[in-house]
């Protein structure tokens, strides 16, 4: 089984990511051929600062690496190291239908959110379809939001093998239903985008800012909330204990949940949880040299990958003479 995802180095790492895809892809270490890649060709649909996509691509890595990923049990880069997936993503292109592109609602969204409507940003889906068959996966483990991109690369797939023959595996979408959308602060999707999230490796007082500044009624704690619409139960619900979460449904269902009290018990487990990745972060960050050597490495594998693929494409298309 083949097992793929990305990520884009376009800013801090947050909860949404670990628990929409990070946190899967460590967990399938032993048990998949695994490929994870820093998608720095798609951050460039919406970072124009060189330095800032430059240190942001060995942050994104730091941070993979922080949290335990082992690059000697899976294959690791950063997917402009493997130029093979323009051509592929250009190959791709020409078969895929504007309409196709035009339904996309992550197009419409970072438009309405300011990102320039360059035709990069448009033809995005066709370059994460290359990046997904190129390497044949058979699923990607993605948050909710990615679904739409996924039904891109299932169609172009499977166009391209009625078309020219058997050439590439359909991925199937992995998205966990516990954490298919992790809420920000404000309640909506946490996204980079929207400036409500948790970052994992946020210092000290920045933390508790963001932690105490979630949102959450006006209800007295003595009265009974609904834990089920509350943005604070749901992220506690990814870190608590079993035993401590039932403990603190009866507190919001009987009465007796005190917000405060509780945001500092998710802070504390914020810390209990990435205090040693944190440390470790720090450590790849102080070595980037490392850190560069241990994606070149990755590369050279994905491009040994990549090109199989990419020469039997040319050959069914006809880039063969
Ligand atoms: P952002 O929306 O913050 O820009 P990305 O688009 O870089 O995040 O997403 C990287 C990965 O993290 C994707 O697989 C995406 O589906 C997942 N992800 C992002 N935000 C969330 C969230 N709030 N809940 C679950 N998964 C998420
Ligand atoms: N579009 C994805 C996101 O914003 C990142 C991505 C690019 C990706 N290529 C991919 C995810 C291939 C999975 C597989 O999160």
């Amino acid at each position: 089984m083949k097992i793929l995802s990305g990520i884009q180095p376009s800013g801090q790492l947050h909860i949404g990511n670990y628990f929409g895809m990070m946190q899967t892809m460590i967990g399938h270490m032993e048990s998949a051929e695994l490929y994870v890649f820093i998608v720095d060709l798609h951050a460039l649909t919406s970072v124009h600062e060189r330095d800032r996509l430059a240190a942001g691509t060995i942050e994104a890595a730091a941070d993979f690496l922080a949290l335990g990923l082992d690059p000697d049990k899976c294959i690791f880069w950063v997917q402009s190291d493997v130029p093979e997936v323009c051509e592929l993503t250009w190959v791709l292109s020409t078969l895929t239908p504007m309409g196709l592109l035009e339904r996309c609602h992550s197009y419409k969204d970072k438009v309405a959110k300011g990102i320039a409507a360059s035709h990069g940003l448009f033809s995005y889906p066709v370059l994460m379809a290359a990046d997904i068959l190129l390497y044949q996966a058979d699923q990607v483990p993605v948050g909710k939001d990615q679904k739409q991109h996924l039904e891109v690369a299932r169609d172009l797939a499977i166009k391209f093998n009625s078309h020219y023959g058997e050439t590439f595996v359909v991925p199937e979408p992995a998205i966990s239903a516990t954490t298919a959308i992790v809420p920000g602060l404000d309640g909506q999707k946490m996204s980079k985008s929207y400036g409500n999230t948790i970052p994992i490796f946020l210092a000290g007082k920045e933390l508790k800012k963001r932690v105490m500044a979630i949102a959450t009624d006006a209800t007295p704690v003595e009265a009974p909330k609904n834990p089920d619409t509350c943005t604070l139960y749901q992220l506690l619900s990814l870190f608590a204990a079993p035993p401590r979460l039932v403990e603190i449904r009866r507190l919001y269902v009987e009465g007796g949940a005190a917000y405060g009290y509780l945001k500092l018990e998710l802070l504390d487990l914020l810390h209990q949880r990435f205090a040693v990745a944190q440390k470790k972060r720090e450590e790849f960050l102080a070595d980037p040299a490392m850190v560069r050597a241990i994606l070149q490495r990755g590369a050279e594998k994905a491009r040994e990958k990549a090109s199989r693929t990419l020469d039997l494409v040319r050959d069914r298309v006809g880039l063969r003479y």
